[in-house]
C-alpha cells in the first residue's frame, strides 16, 4: 500500500476534514485570512488527519465527531509549523515561501497564535473532554520539546537521550495524539487506546528521524524545504550526533565547531563527514526501529483495511522522500 493508496481509502473522511479546515479559516481581519488561507493552501501531506481518522475507523468509529477533531490537530500542525518557521528562520515550506519570508516574523507569531486558539475554540465545539485533555496536554508538550529544542542549539555535547526527547516531544506527541484520539472516540479500552497512541508516538518519532535526514540528504524541490536549515541553526540532530562520536578527532572537532556556529557554508563537508561515518544509515536503523514497534503495538487491532493502512503509514513514515 502506498501512501497514495492510503490516501484514497481516507479521501471521504478527509474531504470532511477539508470542509471543517476551510470554515474556520474566517476572520474579519484580512492578514490573517491572507496568511491562513496561504498556509492551509499550500497543502502538505495532512499526515495527522489522516492518522487520526484512519485511527477512529480502524477502532470501528461510526459517528462524525472524528473529522472535526482531526481539523483540530492539522490546525495545531499549522500553528506550529508558522512559529517554528520564525525559530528556523527558514524561508522554504512545502514548496513555497514562508510566511515569515513574506509577511515578516511578527505577523507569523501573531498568525500562529490565531489559528492555535482556533484549534481551541473547535475543541470546546466537540465538546469531549478526553480530546480536550489529550489534545491540550500535546499542544503543551510541543512547546516544552521546541524550548528543550532551543536549549540543545549550538550544543555539541548534546547526547542521543536528549535528542530523543526533543522529537518526543516536539513531533511524536502530536502523532501519539491523533491515533489515541480515534480510539478514545470509538470507546475502546484502556489497554487498546495506550496501544493505538503508543504507536502513534513510536511513528511520528520515525517520521523526524527521517525528517532529519532529509535535513542533509534531500532535495530540496521534493521535499518543498530548504536543506541545511537545521545546520544553519546549529541543530544537533541525531546525524550528527552520531558523526561527532565515530568521526576521527580531526572531523569531530570540525563538526563541533559548525554545530557551535551554525553555519550553513559548510553542509558540503559536514555531509562528507556524516556519509564517512554513516550516520544516515544509522538514524535511518532507529528509525526502523521505531516503525517496527508502532506496527507491533496493532497486534491487538482488529485487522480491517484501516489497519492495514495504519501498517503502510509506518513503512511510509521512513521510506519517504518528501
Ligand atoms: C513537518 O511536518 C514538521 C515535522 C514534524 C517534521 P510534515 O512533514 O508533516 O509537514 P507537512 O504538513 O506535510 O507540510
Ligand atoms: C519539527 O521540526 C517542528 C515541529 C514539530 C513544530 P523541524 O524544524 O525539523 O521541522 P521542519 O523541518 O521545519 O518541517
Ligand atoms: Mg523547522
Ligand atoms: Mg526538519
Amino acid at each position: 500500500m502506498q501512501f497514495k493508496d492510503i490516501q484514497a481509502l481516507a479521501t471521504h473522511d478527509m474531504d470532511g476534514v477539508n470542509r471543517h479546515i476551510r470554515s474556520q479559516l474566517h476572520s474579519d481581519v484580512v492578514l490573517i485570512r491572507q496568511m491562513a488561507e496561504y498556509i492551509i493552501g499550500s497543502g502538505g501531506k495532512r499526515l495527522r488527519p489522516v492518522l487520526a481518522v484512519l485511527s477512529a475507523r480502524a477502532c470501528g468509529y461510526q459517528g462524525e465527531a472524528h473529522t472535526a477533531t482531526a481539523a483540530v490537530i492539522e490546525f495545531i500542525h499549522t500553528a506550529t509549523l508558522l512559529h517554528d518557521d520564525v525559530v528556523d528562520a527558514s524561508d522554504l515550506r512545502r514548496g513555497k515561501e514562508t510566511a515569515n519570508s513574506i509577511w515578516g516574523n511578527e505577523a507569523s507569531v501573531l498568525v500562529g497564535d490565531f489559528i492555535f486558539s482556533r484549534a481551541f475554540q473547535m475543541m470546546v465545539e466537540i465538546a469531549d473532554l478526553r480530546v480536550m485533555e489529550i489534545l491540550s496536554k500535546a499542544s503543551n508538550t510541543i512547546a516544552e520539546g521546541e524550548v528543550l529544542q532551543l536549549m540543545n542549539c549550538n550544543d555539541p555535547e548534546t547526547t542521543q537521550a536528549r535528542y530523543m526527547e526533543v522529537i518526543r516531544f516536539k513531533t511524536a506527541k502530536l502523532f501519539e495524539a491523533a491515533t489515541q484520539v480515534g480510539a478514545v472516540l470509538a470507546q475502546k479500552t484502556a489497554r487498546l487506546e495506550t496501544d493505538v497512541a503508543a504507536y502513534g508516538m513510536h511513528l511520528g518519532t520515525a517520521f523526524q528521524l527521517i525528517d532529519d535526514v532529509l535535513d542533509y540528504r534531500a532535495d530540496s524541490d521534493t521535499i518543498g524545504k530548504n536543506v541545511g536549515d537545521d545546520l544553519a541553526e546549529g541543530k544537533p540532530t541525531l546525524p550528527i550526533i552520531f558523526a561527532l562520536s565515530k568521526g576521527n578527532p580531526e572531523q569531530t572537532a570540525h563538526l563541533s565547531e559548525v554545530i557551535k556556529q551554525g553555519d550553513r557554508d559548510q553542509l558540503e563537508s559536514v555531509i562528507d563527514i556524516i556519509q564517512a561515518t554513516g550516520a544516515v544509515e544509522f538514524t535511518e536503523q532507529v528509525a526502523l526501529a521505531e516503525a517496527e514497534q508502532a506496527k507491533h503495538k496493532l497486534a491487538d487491532l482488529e485487522d480491517s483495511e484501516y489497519k492495514t493502512a495504519m501498517v503502510a503509514l509506518a513503512d511510509f513514515s521512513v521510506s519517504r522522500l518528501y
